[in-house]
């Protein structure tokens, strides 16, 4: 099976160049010049990208479906997560699989936990799919099964806690543990880096003097709490001598950490995530229960924050853009109606990535080089998908993806794929849209139809990173 894809604007973390691109099968064959003669014009589909960009498909390390949390369980599952994802232009996602717990200081092991996950995912997702592994007891057996995920299962990085007491959190000598443990093995920790234990304390005092509105829930996580823990793992990182990745960084406060940490030769790299640079504290005073959409943790921070999340990602002080796609719709957020420490946290953002940050290129805050490395290259690269995915080179993924840049269309849940009831960004107007889509060479999205297939996403074994 041969796609010709011709004349359309290649783009790479470092070039931008027209040319034609070949797809033989799964991979990308060719990128050239006039391949249609090359090649004597044997092809079974040729689209004409002219006046479009060619781009690797996104990249979204940081997604949970079909996730039990705050005492339900994420809207999407594998396949509308997915679905929503390849609309979006992502054609990889990594999810993070739980360890199980069953009570109080009872846990289940790693592999029980992607034994889980593996199940939610094989057979309904749409597109190519990873794990990370979200680790809540740190002991030796847990230490050796880290070192089997790496070394066998292709599940290569972990997430840890300092938030979430009770649910996630984990302490420092735990954190440590874990670090040490991939400075042998080669794989990354992932840091969800906030003050939980004193984030509890503060929660408590607002509900004592009978505080309950949504907004309440950004008033009592300061953005200094998230400072604090990401100083703490990141010099915990340093004296164990390995690199660590701060997913979902919402604070100035924790970028200057991050800042900080990088000069003084730590492998301190961070995400952050479109919300945290097109939203902010106001939406949570959106009249009557609506400031619960975007309950979240970390919090969305206060006007300006985000001034400095752009300027982070145009200095490489941050190195990817994710979602932490975490859909819950208005029933399950009522959930916390009268208690917003109840809220589930989470928001959707799998399918509007690419849109919301190309709005960042349109703008001039970030190079379309560089959205291009932001959103599929670097994290190919951190988590050990590189050659593979998040590039046009041949050989990799032909998971490529046709951009056009003049597309119009307003963001609505009218309109998306997400099974989420609302969408953070109704009624947005975005320019740019992904065209077509292709999965490992087949079409997912076709002139924005879905032409794709539920369970065709591979489980992708990742490598360790390059970090
Ligand atoms: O609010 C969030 N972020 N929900 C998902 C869980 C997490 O901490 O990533
Ligand atoms: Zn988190
Ligand atoms: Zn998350």
């Amino acid at each position: 099976m041969r796609t010709l894809i011709q004349n359309g604007t290649l783009v790479s973390p470092t070039d931008t160049f027209t040319a034609d691109l070949l797809i033989e099968d799964e991979k990308i064959a060719a990128v050239g010049t006039n391949l249609h003669a090359v090649y004597g014009g044997k092809f079974d589909q040729t689209v004409d990208a002219k006046g479009k960009y060619v781009i690797p498909g996104g990249i979204d390390v940081h997604t949970h479906m079909d996730m039990p949390f705050g005492g339900t369980t994420s809207a999407d599952d594998f396949e509308s997560g997915t679905i929503a994802a390849a609309f979006g232009g992502t054609t990889t996602i990594v999810d993070f699989a739980i360890q199980p717990q069953s009570g109080p200081g009872q846990f289940g092991s790693l592999h029980q936990g992607l034994d889980i996950w593996h199940e939610k995912a094989n057979g309904k997702a749409v597109i190519d799919y990873g794990f990370h592994m979200i680790v809540r007891n740190v002991n030796q057996d847990v230490l050796r099964e880290m070192d089997q995920f790496v070394n066998k299962e292709g599940v290569t990085s972990f997430k840890l806690f300092t938030a979430y007491p009770g649910v996630f959190y984990v302490d420092d000598a735990s954190i440590f543990r874990a670090l040490r443990q991939t400075g042998a093995n080669g794989g990354l920790i992932c840091m969800h880096a906030e003050n939980g234990p004193v984030i509890d304390v503060i929660i408590e005092e607002a509900k004592a003097r009978g505080e309950t509105a949504p907004a309440w829930h950004a008033l009592t996580r300061p953005p200094r709490l998230e400072g604090e823990a990401s100083h703490r793992v990141l010099a915990l990182a340093e004296v164990a001598k390995v690199p660590l990745y701060i997913v979902h960084l919402s604070a100035a406060e924790a970028l200057e950490e991050v800042r900080r940490a990088r000069d003084r030769g730590v492998r301190a790299y961070a995400e952050t995530c479109p919300q945290y640079l097109y939203l902010d504290h106001r939406n949570y005073e959106e009249p009557g229960f609506a400031g619960s959409k975007y309950v979240m943790s970390p919090p969305l921070r206060m006007p300006g924050n985000d001034e400095h999340l752009w300027r982070g990602l145009q200095l490489d002080d941050l190195q990817c853009i994710s979602t932490d796609h975490c859909p819950f719709c208005m029933k399950e957020k009522r959930l916390g109606e009268g208690d917003f420490s109840k809220i589930p946290n989470g928001a959707p953002g799998v399918e509007t990535r690419l849109y919301l940050t190309y709005q960042g290129v349109r703008a001039g805050r970030i190079t379309l080089n560089r959205w291009v490395q932001l959103n599929s290259a670097a994290p190919a690269k951190l988590f050990g998908l590189q050659g593979r995915k998040g590039t046009l080179a041949p050989g990799a993924d032909a998971d490529v993806v046709i951009w056009d840049p003049e597309k119009k269309h307003t963001i609505s849940a009218k309109s998306h794929h997400s099974k989420a009831d609302y969408s953070p960004y109704e009624g947005r107007e975005v320019t740019g849209a992904a065209s077509h889509v292709y999965s490992r060479g087949k079409l997912v999205i076709d002139g924005g139809s879905y032409v794709g297939k539920k369970g065709a996403g591979q489980f992708l074994k990742r490598g360790t990173t390059l970090a």
